[in-house]
């Protein structure tokens, strides 16, 4: 509890039903960075089965192509690099466009770079700390100053990452990128509490997606061994299998939620119980 608050750091509480008759997100607008892979790509499934209008943010535009067809009038598909800066902006501003107001943005989209600490080069760095953290941070800069300009509630989720907590030696600038990221989660928390705008991060462990499947490849080459042999053994200990990327969507799904309003400037863990902190 902080003793600075003069002020009630946000408005009234909504009304809660114990028994939910309509969708969680119905009539809600997010943005979904990353949409075009595994875990956004089942995110945006589940926000769109929840009632939200999903504005889809990837790298990879022509890669939308089919959910934005599938979802047809629910998702809109949006070309951006998280990279650089203006490009973050313009995305932000054609989802508003699209769109309406945001209600909430989900920080999926990930650069993952290969490189010890003896190899990552200064290159690594900067392109990785771009896309996972500047990046990051500005859409949610600009999502949450529409927030406060609209005077609306609304919800930031960051994807991190166990490696940002534990840390992995193969790939030291993802590892400190995803570490950056729950750093900045609590701030963020801090910072937007007054205008009513929670923001939370999850930490994944292995997911059965390409990315996990690159990890493995990368594990083979530097250890001689088979990528076919080390993908399925990069599992949950408690599990004994992949995570998949519903089951990560569905723990964003809550954070975007007025049911997740207690819960603040978190690091959730959804690594099936690797990580004890
Ligand atoms: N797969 C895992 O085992 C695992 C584990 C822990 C955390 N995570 C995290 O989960 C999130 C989703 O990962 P995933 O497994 O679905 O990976 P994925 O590779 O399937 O999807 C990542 C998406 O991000 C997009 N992207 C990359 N660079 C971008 C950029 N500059 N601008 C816009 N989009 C860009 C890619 O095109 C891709 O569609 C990531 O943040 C990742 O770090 C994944």
């Amino acid at each position: 509890m902080s003793e600075f608050w003069v002020t009630a750091p946000h408005g009234p509480l909504p009304s809660r039903q114990k028994i939910r008759f309509f969708p969680v997100h119905e009539g809600k607008k997010f943005i979904v960075t990353g949409a075009a892979g595994g875990v956004g790509s089942a995110l945006v499934a589940l926000l769109v089965a929840e009632g939200a209008t999903v504005a889809a943010l990837d790298l990879r535009e022509d890669a939308l192509s089919a959910t934005v067809a599938k979802y047809e009038g629910k998702v809109v598909g949006i070309g951006c690099d998280l990279g650089q800066q203006q490009s973050v902006e313009t995305a932000f501003q054609q989802s508003t466009a699209q769109l309406g107001f945001i209600d909430g943005v989900v920080n999926n989209a990930a650069l993952v770079r290969r490189g010890d600490a003896i190899n990552a080069s200064w290159d690594d760095w900067q392109s990785t700390m771009a896309v996972n953290v500047y990046g990051a941070f500005e859409l949610a800069r600009l999502a949450a100053r529409s927030m406060a300009e609209n005077g609306r509630r609304g919800a930031i989720v960051n994807v991190a990452s166990e490696a940002g907590k534990k840390g992995h030696t193969q790939s030291i600038t993802y590892g400190a990128s995803k570490a950056a990221l729950i750093s900045m989660t609590r701030i963020l928390a801090a910072s937007f509490a007054p205008y009513d705008i929670n923001v939370n991060c999850v930490c994944p462990g292995g997911i059965g997606t390409d990315m996990l499947r690159a990890a493995a490849a990368n594990y083979a080459r530097v250890s001689g061994g088979d990528v076919d042999d080390i993908f399925p053994r990069l599992v949950s200990s408690q599990l004994k299998r992949h995570i998949t990327p519903d089951e990560v969507a569905r723990t964003i799904s809550f954070l975007l939620s007025d049911d997740a309003l207690i819960i603040r400037g978190q690091a959730v863990n959804t690594d099936g119980g690797d990580t004890p902190y």
